[in-house]
This record gives structure tokens, C-alpha cells and sequence, in this order.
């Protein structure tokens, strides 16, 4: 069986297919993930936190990030599997290039996927016309935090917005193949989506994005501490965890997740 390709996820965003992205870390969860019809696994760096219990993504390495990718790539067969470029390991386009092929040669990654706007845009242009998918992220940038004061809503400033959404059509024409837009306003994120050709998929960025991601653990209700009020908890609901990977999927697909408590303003 052969895994989703970028064709693939071009054309569910051409006919309204929403795509259903979740993070993933392991070999079995991959496997349950795609059982349930998970269309994208995204190998974050938010692992850092909610695996090895950081205070935020930024201590995580390459080496790690190759570690947990393999895993997942070994324990899916369906799903395309997108792999974090963690903090510093693309601080040149170079660097970029050295670390995404780690990813996808010893991580098994189809795509790799990084945080930052009109600074990435050159570094994106490397990796594409090198042949390496690029996933670009915008929004709250988690690798950012300590620049940003904490973790906060991005684009409620009319001037914020504007950049957002020209960074997004700078990195789409840069060669970008997806973008993740994390915690912005719901209006910016529908913005985007209508004018971009590639897919966004949100997370706390509203129900009009072309998909939508969680971080697996505050899914299913296991990250200690708040859960981030964009986020839902589909174990608590729907009682196992093949249950609620099943019903996140279904809701995704169906437009029922997220809801309007779900985004902001
Ligand atoms: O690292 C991660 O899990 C992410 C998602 C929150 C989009 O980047």
C-alpha cells in the first residue's frame, strides 16, 4: 500500500476533503493513528514536552527527532509521515538541508516541516529545489516562545495579520507544499486558507482551514496539567482510545470539530 502523497493531499483540498493530522511519536500509536484513518502523522517537536517532559520544545535534537520518526515510519504504511525540524537545526539553508535529509533518509519522513516566515522563505526555496517537502509553520511559533513572551494568540493586530498572510504567500511561492497555522483568529486563518493553493491545516486557528491537528496526548486527554482550550478530550467522551482516534477523525472529516470554542477571535 502505498503512503498519501502531495498530490493526494492537493487534490482533498481541491474538493473539500478535510485532512485529519494528528502528532505522533511511536510505532504503535502511528499504527492505531492510521487504522483510524488519520490522513498525516506529524513527528513534532512538541515531544519534547509531552514525551520527555521539557518545559518547551526547544531542547529537542536532531538525533532525537530521527529517533521518533523512524518509529513512526516503521509502525505506519498509509499515512505520510512529516517530521519537525527542531529548534536551531535550520538556522541556514545549509543546515536545513543537512538536517531534513537526516530526517527523511535515517527518520523515513516524506516531508519535513518548520517554523518561521519571510526569514524561512530562502531556506524553504533550498529544501524544495532539492526535492524535500516542505510543511511551513505560522501563527504561535512554539520554537519562538521565549521571543513571542509565552505561549499567545498570533494576528489580532490588523499589521500582524497582514505579515502572517503575506508570509504565507511568500512561503507557498518559495516551494512550501502544506502550512500548519497554530493559534491565530479565526477570520486570518479562513483568509489564508481562500487564498492559499496548498493545504492549511490549523490547530486553534477555527473550522475553516483545509484540516486540522492536535498534539496526540491533549487529544486523548493525557498531557498533565491545562489542556489548551483549542484542543478537545475525545478519550473522556468516547471511553478507548481506538474510540476517540476514530471519532477526532470523523469529526475532522465532517466539519464538526473544530467548534467555535474551539478557535478565537
Ligand atoms: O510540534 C508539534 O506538535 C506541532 C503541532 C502543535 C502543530 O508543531
Amino acid at each position: 500500500m502505498s503512503r498519501i502523497s502531495l498530490k493526494r493531499l492537493a487534490q482533498m483540498k481541491e474538493q473539500g476533503e478535510r485532512i485529519a493530522v494528528l502528532t505522533a511519536y511511536d510505532a504503535s500509536f502511528a499504527c492505531l493513528l492510521e487504522q483510524a484513518g488519520v490522513d498525516v502523522l506529524l513527528v513534532g517537536d512538541s515531544l519534547g514536552m509531552v514525551v520527555q517532559g521539557q518545559g518547551s520544545t526547544l531542547p529537542v535534537s536532531v538525533d532525537e527527532m530521527v529517533y521518533h520518526s523512524s518509529a513512526v515510519a516503521r509502525g505506519s504504511k498509509r499515512a505520510m509521515v512529516v517530521a519537525d525540524l527542531p529548534f536551531m537545526s535550520y538556522a541556514n539553508p545549509e543546515q536545513a538541508l543537512h538536517s531534513a535529509a537526516r530526517l527523511m533518509k535515517e527518520g523515513g519522513a516524506q516531508m519535513v516541516k518548520l517554523e518561521g516566515g519571510a526569514e524561512v522563505v530562502d531556506t524553504v526555496a533550498r529544501l524544495a529545489g532539492m526535492g524535500v517537502p516542505v510543511c511551513a509553520h505560522l501563527g504561535l511559533l512554539p520554537q519562538s516562545v521565549h521571543k513571542l513572551g509565552g505561549y499567545r494568540v498570533q494576528g489580532r493586530e490588523a499589521g500582524d495579520a497582514e505579515r502572517i498572510l503575506g508570509d504565507a504567500k511568500a512561503l507557498q511561492q518559495a516551494g512550501a507544499d502544506m502550512l500548519v497555522l497554530e493559534c491565530v483568529p479565526r477570520e486570518l486563518a479562513a483568509r489564508i486558507t481562500e487564498a492559499l493553493a496548498i493545504p492549511v491545516i490549523g490547530i486553534g486557528a477555527g473550522a475553516a482551514t483545509d484540516g486540522q491537528v492536535l498534539v496526540l496526548y491533549d487529544m486523548l486527554g493525557i498531557t498533565p496539567g491545562k489542556r489548551p482550550s483549542f484542543s478537545h478530550d475525545f478519550l473522556a467522551e468516547h471511553g478507548s482510545i481506538v474510540a476517540a482516534l476514530e471519532a477526532y477523525v470523523t469529526a475532522v472529516r465532517d466539519g464538526r470539530f473544530p467548534t467555535e470554542q474551539h478557535g478565537f477571535d
